[in-house]
């Protein structure tokens, strides 16, 4: 079963195409430098280049993969929650082809889409503890199957992702800037007491980053000079490292590995919370963006060896928004026997994605 995802839910746009829930080829672009200089994602720009990019990028699929239109079984498009016209091109485009071919349509949650990213690269086990870390989400959930997720515990403010964003937009650096304060920190022991760890010492499994914020905000104020004087280039930074670009770099290093250690420590604080709850699970599963973080991959794979679970944890690029974790739990939700209707809506950031679909029986 050939099952296509599309994927645009923010500033990626994605097309991919898995046979039998194996990745046959993938083609993004991202537009990531469109947006650096805003400090953030420009929704009517991110839209315009979901539209303008869709058909060359599912053309480029089609040469790549050998596949035509014709071969598609089912078209998975991730509904949300995200950005309501980047959603809503993404979502046309799908209805259209299924209009076009007769391919069945399933609408896929995109933080689901996430959590089930490890399984394009190894077998996942279930039940399983997810920690869903992005730029606009900090979720915990208990996955009991594929399409059963449970929520325990949220951000009540900034994802773990916007904290890392905000921060490196306060240094001067572009936005997305998780990775750069990543870079930043390699090597360097952090200073455990130079920040707080937020919203730990209650009973509960939610999130507040908006201290750690604040605090790292608070301190940048009083060193300004380690603030970058001038944005620096996005591909010089790729290439040198930003330390080698930034004006006090063992100071800001210190910063960084402080700051990361925070963040990581606080989400293992509440995944080991949360683990202790739910005693039967048998692997921990770490998606999206911040999994990417090498703090937070260490501090992950460490909580997973010692609790003797399974770490699933993919590689950086499938932590990141991409179309083939759609196409994957697509796949999934299809097997399932699960489909949606041409009626299908997208959700909004802030909404619950709804578990309206109809099960066909087979
Ligand atoms: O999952 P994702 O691609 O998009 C959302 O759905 O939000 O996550 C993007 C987030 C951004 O906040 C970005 O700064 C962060 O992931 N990120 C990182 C790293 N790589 C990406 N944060 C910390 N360290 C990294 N290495
Ligand atoms: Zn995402």
């Amino acid at each position: 079963m050939f099952v296509l995802g599309v994927e645009t839910s923010c500033d990626e746009t994605g097309v991919a195409l898995v046979r039998d829930g194996r990745l046959v080829a993938e083609a993004l672009a991202s537009q990531t430098d469109i947006h650096a200089v805003f400090g953030g994602v420009v929704p009517e720009i991110a839209s315009r280049e979901h539209q303008r990019m869709l058909p060359p990028l599912f053309a480029d699929l089609l040469a790549k993969s050998g596949a035509s239109a014709g071969d598609i079984d089912a078209v998975a498009v991730a509904r949300g929650p995200g950005l309501l016209g980047s959603l809503l091109v993404g979502l046309s485009f799908a209805k259209g082809l299924c209009l076009a071919t007769g391919a069945d349509l399933i609408g896929v949650d995109h933080l689901h889409a996430h959590l089930l990213a490890p399984g394009l690269e190894a077998e996942m086990r279930f039940p399983a503890l997810g920690l869903l870390v992005s730029g606009g989400h900090t979720h915990i959930y208990r996955i009991d199957s594929p399409t059963e997720f449970k929520l325990l515990g949220r951000t009540l403010d900034d994802a773990a992702g916007e904290a890392f964003d905000k921060v490196a937009k306060l240094l001067n650096l572009p936005y997305p800037g998780g990775r750069y304060l990543d870079d930043l920190s390699q090597g360097v022991t952090p200073d455990t007491a130079l920040f707080p760890l937020a919203y730990v010492h209650n009973h509960n499994l939610d999130f507040s980053f908006s201290g750690l914020k604040t605090a790292v905000a608070e301190y940048l104020g009083k060193h300004p000079h380690l603030a970058f004087t001038a944005m620096p280039d996005t591909s010089a930074l790729l290439r040198e490292g930003a330390r080698a670009l930034c004006p006090h770099p063992e100071e800001l290093a210190r910063v960084a590995a402080s700051f990361n250690y925070a963040v990581a420590e606080t989400l293992r604080l509440k995944v080991e919370r949360a683990l202790e709850r739910e005693r039967d699970v048998v692997s921990l599963v770490v998606a999206g963006g911040v999994a990417a973080n090498s703090h937070v991959r260490a501090a992950m794979t460490r909580v997973a060896a010692a609790h003797g679970l399974a770490a699933c944890l993919p590689r950086p690029a499938l932590c990141t928004d991409n179309a083939a974790m759609v196409a994957r739990a697509g796949y999934l939700a299809l097997a399932a026997g699960y489909r949606h209707g041409l009626d299908l809506e997208s959700v909004p950031r802030g909404r619950a994605v709804p578990r309206d679909w109809t099960r066909v029986t087979q």
